[in-house]
């Protein structure tokens, strides 16, 4: 639609808040819905304060959401619990795929066609499970689930800026794989501006990227995990929806059903997005030994990391 609404399930939250106002903020988008299962009548008057033409609603408790989704051009989905000192993402699993699955049963009857952009972790498990429930609804959606993947770019992005001191703006980095520890692959090879990295330079910055995640986790010792950076990562790749939804064409790094890997139905690389959501899968590209190494390596596990959020729904 010319008039982009977008809804955003777990807007309370810690990421849901600042997510909430950096898409207030976005000119590309004319409606914000709210939902969550308490406060979002504080947030979204708080929010509904700002001078900038995007209108915001409030939706509370699981008997709005149906109202809160429908019309929606675009769905981002915080909603979960976030992890703790010690948890991985993957010891979310049981709450926030059970969150996940219910938030997708409604948008499949309500927003059956929009784009649905997925931060609830463990993101390489929450994908599929999105996928599959829109499936048992009669919905084929593989082309329009994203797992955001956006804050390793963003992360690889700030790192590879801060040691080669090069202008932040304009520093691109991919990052392909999946959403958690080794299933992150930074593919600095292909950084641009073209940069020499040393083997040394390579063999810190990959784990600080797989494992950055958890550096936010530890320093906030107990309070939970990445809100506001993730609130920012969310935001650019919901934008990045919303211009495609208009008719732009959006070339984004995102973790989608892709056939780019083989012996993996999930896999995240560049992908260009447009009105019908993914419209090509723009692959691995050229990487070095060391980094198909990674790819190598981080394919078992995504596997399993799948293969637990399809049995989550199949059974
Ligand atoms: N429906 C809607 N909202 C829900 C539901 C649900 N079924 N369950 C929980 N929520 C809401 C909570 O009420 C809360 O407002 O989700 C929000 C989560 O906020 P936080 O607990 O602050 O967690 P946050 O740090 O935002 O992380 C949320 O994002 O990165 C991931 O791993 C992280 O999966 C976690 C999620």
């Amino acid at each position: 639609s010319s008039k982009p609404k977008v809804a955003l399930l777990g807007a309370s939250g810690g990421i849901g808040q600042p997510l909430g106002l950096l898409l207030k903020q976005d000119p590309h988008i004319a409606n914000l819905a709210l939902y969550d299962l308490v406060g979002t009548p504080g947030v979204a008057a708080d929010l509904s304060h700002i001078d900038s033409n995007c209108r915001v609603k409030a939706y509370t408790g699981a008997k709005e959401l149906t109202a809160c989704v429908e019309g929606a051009d675009v769905v981002v989905i915080p909603a979960g619990v976030p992890r703790k000192p010690g948890m991985t993402r993957d010891d979310l699993f049981n709450t926030n795929a059970g969150i996940v699955r219910d938030l997708i049963e409604v948008v499949a009857k309500s927003a059956p066609k929009a784009m649905i952009a997925i931060i609830t972790n463990p993101v390489n498990s929450t994908v599929p499970i999105a996928v599959e429930v829109m499936k048992n609804n009669g919905v084929d959606a593989k082309k329009r689930v994203f797992g955001v993947t956006t804050l390793d770019v963003v992360r690889a992005q700030a790192f590879v800026s801060e040691l080669k001191g090069t202008d932040a703006a304009k520093t691109v980095v991919p990052v392909i794989g999946g959403h958690a520890g080794i299933t992150i692959i930074p593919v600095l090879s292909q950084a641009e501006p073209s940069l020499k990295f040393s083997e040394d330079e390579i063999k810190k910055l990959t784990p600080r990227i797989q494992d950055a995640g958890t550096e936010v986790v530890n320093a906030k010792a107990g309070a939970g995990s990445a809100t506001l950076s993730m609130a920012l990562a969310g935001a650019r790749f919901a934008n990045f929806l919303v211009r495609a939804v208009k008719g732009e064409k959006i070339e984004a790094c995102s973790f989608v059903a892709s056939d780019a890997v083989k012996g993996v139905e999930y896999f995240s690389t560049k992908v260009q997005i447009g009105q019908s959501g993914v419209e090509k899968v723009l692959g691995v590209g050229k990487v070095t030994a060391f980094e198909q190494g990674l790819i190598d390596a981080a394919v078992p596990q995504l596997q399993k990391e799948i293969a637990k959020g399809v049995k989550f729904i199949k059974g």
